[in-house]
């Protein structure tokens, strides 16, 4: 009796040991895996594909019936890709301050933007440019050092096997076979891409239309861990992703996940509609982004080029002017973790890995110093970042013989305020508390 008792209470123990190993070590695991996602705060999202042609909704348009599917489809014959230039693409991220880059591959169209053996409908085979797109991507990216992310859309509206059609006209309902078809059809190209682009990212879409099951989506997952062990996927997959993706609105308070991206258009349109002028100015980008980074998030941020692969005017105006402001403020930004609560500082903040240095980002002109509550580390120096130049700092309203941190006064300068956003960095004693 003794020592089944004993063998009972060794098993608990060793059973919950390696129980906590395991948590541990995925905690771990997925760690070191967002690591690059954690430090590399901009990214570029790319929506290019045919329906830059005519300048409509990508896909949406045909799904809503504003267009037919067939004349949809025409817009193939107008896409000439002919100024496509992957290089200069990637060298324009690069100046915007990216650290990696999303392209759609696929949109719920169904036509794949690289040569897919899986069926006919790629730009490679049936559009008027003939050019692999993903491919040239994919390595100009790299050469840049950025990261690659493909966004695959798991809806695909044109697939004979696919279900749904229309927003009025279903294929199918029920109907496994058909249903099985297409989930070979599409765990198909997850292997063509994988193989052959060897994504750092999967930017899923569309997940839906159907549940975890039906996607299979703890198998699809497994798999491009398999093929890629460091491997990020986006929320988009039925709860098997790895971060939040909130789309065009700035979470007010830190999301749970410890990694999220928003994914944001410069105007309303994800593709390019020339007749869509509702771009944010440079200086709203900059905070919505300063907001990110301040919550301990990434910005995504999209472009839409024109069928020939050129980009807008706008909107390379726009990632330059965020370059210059990215790249003169790139120690507040790149490698940071969340900043502190509004209440303690009423303005975005990030702080530097160690905690000992705090980065404040202004978002106005101050007329007088800029404050601090609550803050009990003490500063050593203070600076505005990108020109280095030192400032006054004071402490107020903490007589000796109280244990208050005082308010922490801090001067800006006049002719140190940048045209978007000024930034003054903190050098504390001790690791911010
Ligand atoms: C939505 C839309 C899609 C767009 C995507 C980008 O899911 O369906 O058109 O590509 O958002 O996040």
């Amino acid at each position: 009796m003794k020592r089944i008792f004993l063998f009972f209470i060794l098993s608990l123990v060793f059973g919950f040991s390696s129980f906590v190993f395991s948590q541990t070590e995925d905690v771990q695991e997925k760690e070191s895996r967002m690591s690059w996602f954690a430090d590399a705060k901009l990214g570029i999202f790319v929506h290019y594909g045919i329906y830059a042609v005519d300048g409509i909704d990508e896909s949406w348009s045909f799904y809503n019936g504003k267009i037919s599917h067939e004349n949809y489809l025409k817009q193939l014959k107008g896409f000439t890709s002919k100024k496509f230039d992957a290089v200069k693409w990637a060298e324009l991220f690069e100046e915007a301050g990216a650290k990696y880059a999303v392209l759609t591959s696929k949109h719920h169209d169904g036509v794949a933007m690289y040569d897919t053996k899986m069926n006919d409908l790629s730009v490679v085979k049936k559009s008027a440019g003939k050019k692999d797109i993903v491919e040239p991507f994919c390595k100009a990216v790299r050469d840049k050092g950025m990261k690659v992310g493909i966004y695959y859309s798991l809806i695909d509206w044109s697939h004979p096997d696919y279900p749904n059609f229309t927003k009025e006209k279903k294929r199918y309902e029920n109907d496994t076979i058909r249903w099985n078809k297409f989930l070979g059809f599409m765990n198909g190209q997850l292997d063509e891409i994988a193989t052959r682009f060897k994504p750092d990212l999967w930017w899923f879409d569309g997940d839906w239309e159907a549940d975890a099951k039906g996607w299979g989506a703890p198998q699809i997952k497994q798999k491009l861990l398999t093929y890629n062990p460091g491997v990020i996927v986006n929320s988009r997959l039925q709860g098997y992703g790895d971060y939040d993706t909130p789309e065009n609105g700035v979470p007010i308070t830190k999301p749970t996940s410890p990694w999220w991206e928003l994914c944001m258009t410069m105007n309303d349109a994800w593709g390019y509609q020339p007749t869509d002028k509702n771009y944010k100015t440079p200086n709203q980008v900059i905070r919505i982004f300063a907001d990110c980074i301040g919550l301990g998030g990434n910005m995504l941020l999209d472009i839409g080029p024109k069928e020939d692969g050129t980009i807008p005017g706008e909107q390379v105006a726009i990632l330059k002017e965020l370059g210059r402001w990215t790249h003169k403020h790139a120690d507040a930004i790149y490698g940071t973790r969340t900043g502190i609560p509004r209440d303690w500082y009423s303005g975005p903040s990030t702080r530097s890995k160690d905690g000992k240095k705090l980065y404040l980002f202004i978002e106005h002109k101050p007329n007088g110093p800029i404050v601090v509550k609550g803050l009990k580390n003490k500063v050593a120096t203070a600076w505005v970042v990108g020109t280095g130049v030192t400032i006054n700092t004071q402490v107020m309203m903490k007589p000796w013989w109280s244990s208050n941190p005082g308010q922490l006064y801090i001067d800006v300068p006049e002719d140190q305020v940048d045209p978007q956003v000024t930034v003054v960095c903190l050098t504390l004693e001790t690791a911010l508390e």
